[in-house]
């Protein structure tokens, strides 16, 4: 059954409908004053006027063929033309009832569904992830959880970055530390060695030392340049180097994505699509989209709607650069393996829908391939969603460094968020029999749940500060607050199981209950702005607000030291729908909670 929310707009439309008015005046929503009614709906002032009639004789004639619902107590006009709504405990008692025994906890299904490939994550093979691609990952598994959850037919893909000038710099500082290796041969066609020459921490130390001294030496530079062209254009022993980089990358990359629960279903990078290119360049070829530019080939994205007059003469405003398909040297970049990639998936998933988890500050380039892909007719621009994302900076409000300076990998911020966890930890009083085992596995779900809901809670476009001693906190608005909330649920229904109470029948009757049954009618409309906006933090939102909610019904109420046993067992019951809707809700952010803490 569909929530009360959805219920009521339902009744209101139909209201609205049978005084010849239009369905969209019916939405209802929860009250901003819950003190007077549990639902309103504000629409009859606007109907109004437009209809030509008072709206509070409007009200009037609406408000009893709303209170016919079954699940309707009262409806009050207020004011100028207020709807009021109030529901009957009976109502909330049933949809209490219902999240407890739905596997979804009361999340209804999307109604119209999509074919949605998530590219998210996006490393770079060798190259250190800073913190923009661990937000990048973060929020891009939400989405994908969420998406699936409530029914796209969702392909995460990693779109690991290993074509650029990356691989160039280390294929030669390879080649300078061990000159004998076979791929490095004149001639040498392979097959090459199945175990790759070098290991992560090769590779860790060599990148930061290869591109450092390129920008100092420019004879290194083009040795690295030569390197990439020769490599794209198929030098087999670079090939293989390539196969081995990616591997040993990917591998370390998988380990630390674990540690925050971070998965994708497909691991392709930018070389993946290189036998694609060719016919990507000839498609722009063809339709006339490409021009040669001093060797290079380039097409126009920009429109003319974005010229401006500027004294008499037509300049370019904010003139959209035109995108390189093939460089001078006859290399390519990332503007064609994106283009490449959409071909890709539309040949291999034919999507309807492609969202680009990646931050904003890439949004130039976003707008540049999405328009060169409609030209060429490769996919709509409408149907490519750049799903942009804040900077996280310091305490200096400037995007966040090391203490050295540098960007921060990773591995080492899983490590200072398990050391600040299992600081916190042993500061707070765990139940006395954990043993050290479970002190690290509670140590590891609190920093992931710290770090993943400290990074969703903002609004996605937003930048945020980043704060490891208030990601970790147990107050506040936290993961961990969150874990303890589930702690503190899954502890009570323990203790009161093992005492012989079991949960019972949910009735629905004070104020503090009314108001949890009612947060638990939220979900679904969460959950749909979190999927429509492409926004994490509206569910976030909703399991903050349900925790603080249950937490608010605990101070009211004795629960499993009630005397009534009815009561008693009804607010168990009511115990279970909330923490049954919590780690659905946290699942979904990727957060999950110990047994206990
Ligand atoms: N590897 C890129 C970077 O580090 C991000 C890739 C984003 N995805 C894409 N399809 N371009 O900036």
């Amino acid at each position: 059954m569909a929530n009360l929310a959805a219920q009521l707009t339902g009744a209101c439309v139909a209201a609205f409908e049978a005084e010849g008015l239009e369905a969209r005046w019916g939405a209802v929503k929860q009250s901003d004053r819950p003190e007077l009614a549990d639902f309103q709906c504000n629409a009859c002032m606007g109907a109004a006027k437009q209809a030509k009639t008072n709206p509070r004789e409007l009200a009037a004639r609406i408000a009893p063929r709303i209170a016919e619902h079954p699940a309707v107590a009262r409806v009050d006009v207020a004011g100028p033309g207020f709807l009021n709504i109030v529901v009957t405990d009976e109502a909330l008692s049933a949809l209490a009832e219902a999240v407890r025994s739905d596997p979804r906890a009361g999340a209804e299904r999307a109604s119209e569904t999509e074919k949605i490939v998530v590219d998210f994550g996006g490393p770079n093979v060798a190259k250190p992830m800073h913190v923009g691609h661990i937000r990048s990952a973060v929020i891009g598994d939400t989405i994908v959880r969420l998406l699936r959850f409530m029914g796209d037919d969702v392909t995460g893909d990693a779109h690991l970055g290993d074509w650029g000038l990356q691989m160039g710099l280390l294929i030669v500082a390879v080649k300078d530390e061990q000159p004998n290796l076979p791929y490095f041969e004149t001639g040498n066609d392979g097959p090459f060695p199945t175990d790759p020459p070098i290991d992560m921490e090769d590779l860790s130390r060599l990148y930061p030392m290869a591109s450092a001294r390129s920008k100092e030496d420019e004879a290194y530079m083009s040795r690295a340049q030569a390197a990439v062209a020769e490599m794209q254009a198929g030098h087999p022993g670079y090939r293989a180097l390539l196969k081995h980089f990616i591997q040993v990358s990917v591998a370390a990359l998988k380990t630390d994505y674990a540690f925050l629960d971070v998965s994708f279903d497909l691991w392709k990078g930018e070389s993946d699509v290189d036998a694609l290119i060719p016919d990507v360049v000839q498609l722009f070829k063809d339709k006339g989209l490409a021009v040669e530019d001093d060797g290079a080939v380039i097409v126009d994205v920009a429109r003319q709607d974005e010229n401006v007059p500027i004294e008499g003469k037509t300049q370019l405003k904010n003139p959209m650069p035109p995108i390189m398909l093939v460089n001078s040297r006859g290399g390519t970049g990332y503007h064609t393996t994106d283009l490449a990639t959409i071909k890709d998936r539309v040949d291999t998933i034919s999507p309807d829908r492609m969202l680009y988890v990646v931050d904003q500050r890439q949004a130039l380039h976003f707008e540049q391939v999405y328009r060169a892909a409609d030209k060429a007719g490769l996919f709509s621009a409408d149907r490519l969603e750049h799903l942009g994302f804040g900077t996280v900076n310091g305490k200096d409000g400037k995007p966040f460094k090391t203490r050295a300076g540098g960007t921060l990998r990773l591995s080492d911020l899983n490590a200072m968020a398990l050391e600040e966890a299992t600081r916190r930890i042993s500061e707070t009083n765990l139940s006395g029999d954990i043993g050290p085992e479970e002190k690290d596995e509670i140590g590891r779900l609190v920093a992931r749940a710290a770090l993943r809901f400290a990074d969703l809670q903002n609004q996605r476009t937003t930048n945020y500060v980043f704060d490891l001693e208030r990601f970790t906190s147990f107050e506040g608005k936290t993961g961990p607050y969150l874990l303890y909330a589930v702690a503190r649920l899954k502890s009570l229904l323990r203790t009161a199981k093992a005492d012989g109470h079991h949960p019972g029948a949910i009735q629905i009757e004070s104020a503090a209950e009314r108001k949890l049954a009612l947060t638990l009618d939220g979900f679904t409309l969460a959950l749909n702005l979190a999927r429509d906006k492409r926004m994490p933090h509206f569910i976030c939102e909703h399991v903050y607000t349900l925790a603080q909610a249950f937490s608010a019904f605990y101070g009211a109420h004795p629960i499993a030291k009630e005397a009534d046993p009815a009561l008693r067992a009804s607010r168990l019951g009511l115990c279970e729908a909330v923490l049954a809707q919590l780690t659905v809700g946290l699942n979904l952010l990727g957060i999950t909670a110990p047994e206990r803490m």
